[in-house]
């Protein structure tokens, strides 16, 4: 098919950094190829055969974390906690639902971010964007916002930490099923969805103390003991990418070896464009984000483009379109793709089309207006035999308050309480149950 890891340089490019000294650059990439990938092929086709699971409408995707994961911001608790609220809306869905929840965190590698603006405008002053930790700092100064090839590897090398405390906990006991009424946080206790979740938490122990009187055990069976989790981020920075993009020894074929999944952001995903090329060659299982101005003809171009051979599992279509507009819009793609034959899985991203600004200035997203693009994801799909996949969040285990409303009643004047994210505002720990028991009624 005539590609290679850097055919994409061939190609015009969008939303990358430009480099002041590109030698330092180069000499950086070339250190970042010598280094050892962070999964492996044989990670990634098992998840796509889980994904294949979820476009027959056998399985049910979850995938969030970070908008933007950060350097200030990295510990194991921030880790422990973000996998804690994964796992936690991850057995809300699957008792609700009857089906395994497939576990994709935006996280380990989620960094570089596409901005609407490649500058910012402050008291007269213009500086260049804020492109996420792997590129530049949010600090507004020259020297903050200058492209530092020195921050590839330490995004690099944060996310090799990252995945490694991810890999122990869920392999070594954190997932384990006989520790659901664990994944609670502190501060989500003592509200109304702490209890319901502690009664559903009550039921699963129930079944499990039932089981083992049977003989059925963590000992005797380890898959009630752990669990999958799967990585991704969005594949922005194409040097970096490829600097990761590693042929299997087995099958030949290349593999992007910076996390299991990738997707192509809305504003990079132009059928002529380097991250098409680049991200039709590799075999993980993929992601594109679908925002409300893409029409049928060019949803199926991109579709047959990334994925030729209509193989279930290898591309989901990330639909964020807005509370309001995916009523209108998504009907029409969805019989389109159902018309064609199409195998996709369809997940919502019910958080980049409902961003807005508040009062006092702050970028958020209402609680209710992210449910209602969901429901309306559901109904839509239903209403033309396609299976809601899955859901795509912006989600922290970290106490914020970057989204309005929710039972906890987050106000603008809450918002300035603790706002950490430097790029989009994330559903607190909170927020994300509250919302999982909401799409729990709509799997019911
Ligand atoms: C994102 O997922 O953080 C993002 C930038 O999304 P989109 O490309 O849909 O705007
Ligand atoms: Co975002």
């Amino acid at each position: 098919m005539n590609w290679s890891p850097n055919s994409w340089q061939q190609f015009p490019i969008l939303q990358q950094p430009t480099y002041p000294d590109p030698e330092a650059h180069k000499a950086v990439l070339e250190q970042i190829a010598q280094q050892p990938p962070l999964v492996f092929a044989k990670e990634s086709e098992r998840l796509k055969q889980q994904l294949a699971d979820v476009a027959n409408g056998k399985a049910f995707l979850l995938q969030g974390g970070d908008c933007a994961e950060s350097f200030r911001d990295f510990s194991a608790n921030q880790i422990r906690d973000t996998l804690k609220v994964i796992l936690q809306m991850a057995i809300v869905l699957t008792y609700a639902g009857r089906k395994p929840v497939v576990k994709v965190g935006r996280i380990a590698g989620q960094f570089a971010k596409p901005r609407s603006s490649d500058t910012e405008q402050r008291d007269g002053v213009s500086l260049d964007s804020y492109r996420g930790d792997i590129i530049n700092a949010t600090d507004f100064t020259v020297g903050a916002r200058t492209p530092d090839p020195e921050r590839l590897l330490k995004a690099y090398h944060q996310s090799t930490a990252t995945l490694n405390l991810l890999r122990s906990m869920v392999q070594g006991g954190m997932a384990d099923l006989h520790q659901v009424s664990r994944w609670n946080l502190d501060f989500v206790e003592g509200n109304e969805q702490c209890a319901r979740y502690q009664e559903l938490a009550g039921r699963i122990q129930d079944t499990l103390d039932f089981m083992e009187v049977c003989g059925v055990s963590s000992e005797t069976h380890p898959a009630l003991a752990r669990t999958d989790l799967y990585t991704s981020h969005e594949a922005l920075l194409l040097n970096y990418e490829q600097a990761l993009t590693r042929q299997d020894s087995f099958s030949g074929q290349w593999y992007n070896c910076a996390a299991h999944m990738l997707w192509i952001g809305e504003r990079t995903r132009q059928l002529d464009g380097a991250h098409i090329e680049y991200m039709r060659g590799i075999q993980n299982p993929i992601g594109i984000k679908v925002g409300p101005s893409v029409e049928g003809d060019d949803l199926i171009r991109l579709v047959d483009r990334l994925n030729p051979e209509n193989e279930p599992g290898r591309l989901t279509l990330i639909t964020r379109m807005g509370a309001n507009k995916i009523a209108e819009k998504l009907p029409a793609l969805a019989a389109r793709v159902a018309s064609e034959g199409r195998s996709v899985v369809w997940s919502s991203d019910p958080m980049h089309g409902n961003t807005v600004t508040s009062g006092n200035g702050f970028k958020t997203r209402s609680f209710d207006e992210i449910l209602k693009e969901i429901q309306n994801f559901f109904q839509v799909l239903e209403a033309e035999g396609q299976h809601p996949g899955g859901v795509h969040l912006e989600m922290t285990g970290a106490h914020v308050t970057e989204c309005l409303g929710g039972s906890y009643h987050v106000s603008e004047a809450d918002l300035e309480n603790c706002y950490r994210s430097q790029c989009d505002p994330r559903l607190n720990a909170q927020q994300v149950l509250e919302l999982a028991f909401n799409i729990a009624d709509c799997l019911r």
